[in-house]
C-alpha cells in the first residue's frame, strides 16, 4: 500500500518522493530506486531529513500510533492508513501528537472515494433519497490469500487488530458518512473456519446511529462464496450496491436506475486521498479526512469487540 501511495504522491504538483524507509531493505532500495528518492530502513533517518515535509505511514496497523508519534514529534505532517490505530486510545494520542505539533493528520480512509461508493455518497447528499434510515453491508469472503495478504502481522489480533479493523475499517467509514455517529454498538464474533489466524473469521454488529437509523454488517473471512453488497434504505429511496446488479436506485413514483460503471468513474481514489492530503498542507486548510475520523471508526470496531467478549450493548463514546 505505500508503494501505491507514494507513487501516486510522486505524480502531484507540488510534491515529490524524497525518501522510502522500510526496515527491509530489499524492498526500500527497490522502491527507492524506482522512484529515484533516497532509501533508509531506519524511520528515524527518514525523519531527520529537511527536505521531507510530510510523511505517509503504511507500516502494519500495530505501528501506526509510534510511528505517527516520531513523525509529530519531528514536525512531519502526516498521512495514516486505516486502520488509524488498534484501540481508541491509540488513536486519540495520534490526534494529540498531531495537535501539539502542529501537523496535519489524514487518515488513509481511501474507499469513500472509489466507486460506487463516492458515488452514493453523492446521491445521498443532493436529498434526493430523503433521510436514510437502514444500512445493510456485507463483505465477507475466505481466508487471507497468498502474497503480501499473508504477512505474519496480518494473522495476528496483536498486530492486525482483526477483520473490523484491518478490512472493515472501510465500511465502518462509509457507513458512518451516510448514518452519521454511531450511538451505540451491539455485535457477536466468533472463529468458525480459519485456523492461522487468532482472532475472529466472523463479525455480526447492529450500530445504532444518534438520528435513529441503524445500520448492520456481516463480515469476516470464513465463506466459500464471498459477497460484498450494501443495501440501504431511504424516506425516499433505495439504494443496492454490488451483487448482480451492481449499483442501482429507485425513488418514490420512478423507475428503478441502474448505474454504469463508467458513470460511476472519477479520479482514482488512492490519487484522490494524496492529493487532498498535499492540498491540505499547501494550502493550510484541514484535512479532508481529519484523525478525529479515524478514532471514531476505530471506536465502534472496539465497542464491537467488547460487545462480543461481555455478551451486551456498549454505549458510545467509549
Ligand atoms: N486503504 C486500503 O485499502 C489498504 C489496502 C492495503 C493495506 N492497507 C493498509 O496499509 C498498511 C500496510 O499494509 P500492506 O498491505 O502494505 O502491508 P505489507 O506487509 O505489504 O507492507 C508493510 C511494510 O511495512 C514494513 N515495515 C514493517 N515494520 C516497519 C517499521 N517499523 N518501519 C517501517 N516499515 C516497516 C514491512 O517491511 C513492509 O514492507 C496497513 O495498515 C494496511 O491496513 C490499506
Amino acid at each position: 500500500m505505500g508503494r501505491s501511495l507514494i507513487v501516486s504522491a510522486a505524480d502531484i504538483p507540488d510534491c515529490a518522493a524524497r525518501c522510502v524507509a522500510d526496515v527491509d531493505a530489499a524492498k526500500a532500495q527497490a522502491l527507492g530506486e524506482e522512484l529515484g528518492c533516497g532509501w533508509v530502513t531506519d524511520n528515524d533517518a527518514l525523519l531527520a531529513r529537511d527536505d521531507v515535509t510530510a510523511v505517509i505511514i503504511a507500516a502494519p496497523n500495530f505501528l501506526h500510533r509510534q510511528i505517527a508519534e516520531q513523525a509529530a514529534a519531528a514536525g512531519k505532517h502526516i498521512f495514516c492508513e486505516k486502520p488509524m490505530a488498534l484501540n481508541k486510545a491509540d488513536a486519540l494520542a495520534m490526534v494529540e501528537a498531531a495537535r501539539a505539533a502542529g501537523v496535519k493528520l489524514m487518515i488513509g480512509q481511501v474507499l469513500r472515494y472509489l466507486p460506487p461508493w463516492h458515488y452514493i455518497k453523492s446521491l445521498v447528499d443532493s436529498g434526493r433519497l430523503g433521510k436514510p434510515f437502514a444500512m445493510q453491508t456485507t463483505r465477507i469472503g475466505g481466508g487471507w490469500g497468498g502474497g503480501t495478504y499473508h504477512a505474519q502481522w496480518r494473522l495476528k489480533r496483536e498486530t492486525c487488530g482483526g477483520p473490523l479493523f484491518e478490512i472493515n475499517a472501510h465500511e465502518i467509514d462509509f457507513m458512518r458518512q451516510i448514518m452519521g455517529e454511531a450511538t451505540r454498538v451491539t455485535a457477536g464474533l466468533g472463529r468458525f473456519v480459519e485456523t492461522e489466524i487468532d482472532y475472529e473469521d466472523l463479525a455480526m454488529l447492529q450500530i445504532e446511529f444518534a438520528d435513529g437509523g441503524f445500520g448492520q454488517l456481516l463480515a469476516g473471512h470464513c465463506a466459500q462464496i464471498g459477497i460484498y453488497e450494501m443495501k440501504l434504505y431511504c424516506t425516499n429511496g433505495t439504494v443496492m450496491a454490488g451483487g448482480p446488479h451492481g449499483l442501482q436506485y429507485k425513488l418514490v413514483g420512478e423507475d428503478t436506475v441502474i448505474v454504469s460503471a463508467e458513470e460511476q468513474q472519477a479520479e482514482p481514489g488512492v490519487r484522490r486521498e494524496v492529493r487532498e492530503f498535499v492540498e491540505c498542507i499547501l494550502n493550510d486548510t484541514e484535512p479532508t479526512i481529519p484523525g478525529e475520523e479515524g478514532v471514531s471508526n476505530v471506536e465502534i470496531a472496539q465497542a464491537a469487540l467488547i460487545a462480543s467478549e461481555e455478551r451486551r450493548p456498549v454505549d458510545l463514546p467509549l
